[in-house]
């Protein structure tokens, strides 16, 4: 990444959103717009957005560095500096800008955040860290979470899981995740919309026809016809539920999980023909984006503010032919994308989503029809809320059973999973996903 701009005002900017995101426990995204990142000019904003990106990805290893260069802890109240720091490090380790630059946008940032009097310590922090970097970079070794720059619990789960993968499911964490996009099968192909970029794409995957990787990532708005609906942004890995459910001409599909809406809209771009596809989620705010993809798209779908564990609530008794379960998840296959996951989830929340994950098949699991099809998805990488979540469900149903999907053209990882079809990131320029495929036998 280039990190060019200058001034103190982004990264004051990055080091708020990273700081609400460690001491409070909001996602970054969210975190960056409380911040302030709309009142700033386009250039600085993305590049105010570039640094809080970064320094969340590296906070574990900065974070550490921080630990070997001062004598004491910082105060809690101090918070923010320590947040600051983090970003001054990521900019000295990981941009190519020069480094008494940083070094003096990152103590003017003190003072631009009300710590006037923090200025001395961050400049000799970081001018320490300059002087021994060497040194400290060889130690960053010796502390398992600043090595991986993942938090322990996890790195934990992925030895345990992954024996063979787990460093490259790490490595791809790490990196800066590649653009993919989904290309409007209904107003355009791919060639054409490749023939209107005007150039050319990193990727075209043959088994997935509307999937295009940009060898640049570029804002939405420089994406020929993105607002006339001919693309949305959508990972490759999430491009296979639209296809692993298959919907048909004259189906009532379910989304139990709807929003954004990426998998909503690309069934209905798939299958126009649809019946009738219920868009349901929990939450009216996320709802109305998937009215808003709709919208730009030209596309219908019925949409439902409702909790898919109570279809008392909102579920008319006719019967669906299909029903996608895009559970909510740890989003441990996505930490690329969203770097904010090391420090917004714990151990303790996979059993509890595993549990929840279960849950929503078995309630969902009766609203579908007899020879219909339920396809499971999640954005992680754990055995606990995937194949294992898959394991309990069958064996308590005896009307259920499992599709194989792992013909698809890749090498399934060491150990297979025991149900369904793992796709792990390192192994391609896809995100981590996991699918799994039940039909209910027909009476
Ligand atoms: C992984 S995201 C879905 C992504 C979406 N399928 C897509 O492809 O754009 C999970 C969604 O589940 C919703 N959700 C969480 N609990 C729910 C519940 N009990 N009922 C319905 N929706 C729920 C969340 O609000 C979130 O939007």
């Amino acid at each position: 990444m280039t990190l060019s701009a200058t001034g103190a005002l982004p990264r004051v900017i990055a080091a708020r959103a990273l700081d609400e995101v460690l001491t409070g426990g909001r996602n970054l995204s969210d975190a960056l717009d409380a911040a302030g990142l709309h009142a700033l000019e386009v250039r600085d904003r993305s590049f105010a957005s570039a640094l809080a990106f970064g320094a969340t990805r590296t906070h574990l290893r900065n974070r550490y560095i921080i630990s070997l260069l001062v004598d004491r802890p910082f105060r809690r109240r101090d918070s923010v500096i320590v947040a600051l720091l983090s970003v001054g490090l990521y900019a000295l380790i990981e941009s190519r800008r020069p480094d008494y630059a940083t070094v003096s946008a990152t103590v003017d940032a003190a003072a631009d955040l009300g710590r006037k009097q923090m200025k001395g310590v961050v400049n000799a922090l970081l001018r320490r860290f300059l002087r021994e970097r060497e040194a400290i970079m060889l130690r960053v070794n010796d502390d398992d979470e600043a090595r991986w720059q993942h938090p322990q619990w996890l790195l934990d789960s992925l030895r345990v899981d992954w024996p063979a993968d787990w460093e490259e499911i790490v490595a791809a964490g790490n990196r800066q995740p590649p653009m993919w996009l989904r290309i409007n099968q209904r107003k355009t192909d791919r060639q054409s919309w490749l023939k209107m970029l005007g150039s050319e794409a990193a990727q075209t995957p043959a088994d997935l026809p509307s999937a295009v990787m940009l060898s640049q990532p570029l804002p939405v708005d420089s994406l020929p016809g993105f607002h006339d609906g001919l693309c949305s942004v959508q990972g490759a890995a999430s491009q296979y539920a639209a296809h692993l459910l298959n919907p048909q001409a004259g189906m009532r599909v379910l989304d139990a999980c709807a929003a954004p809406g990426g998998k909503t809209t690309h069934m209905l771009e798939i299958a126009p023909q649809i019946a009738e596809l219920i868009a349901l989620d929990i939450s009216g705010d996320r709802l109305s984006r998937v009215a808003e993809n709709l919208t730009r798209l030209d596309l219908q779908a019925t949409l439902i503010t409702g909790d898919a564990h109570d279809p008392a609530q909102w579920w008319d008794g006719q019967l669906f032919d299909r029903i996608l379960v895009d559970a909510p998840c740890s989003a441990t296959g996505v930490i690329s994308r969203h770097p904010d996951i090391r420090f917004l989830r714990e151990a303790a929340d996979v059993e509890q989503l595993a549990s929840l994950q279960l849950k929503l098949l078995e309630t969902l699991w009766p609203l579908l029809q007899p020879g219909g099809r339920l396809l499971y998805s999640t954005c992680s990488v754990l055995r606990a809320e995937n194949e294992q979540v898959i394991g309990r469900f069958l064996a308590r149903q005896n009307n259920a059973r499992e599709i194989n999907i792992a013909a698809v053209n890749f090498v399934p990882p060491v150990p297979a999973p025991s149900h369904g079809w793992q796709l792990l990131p390192g192994r391609t320029d896809y995100d981590g996903f996991y699918y799994a495929l039940i039909e209910r036998m027909p009476v």
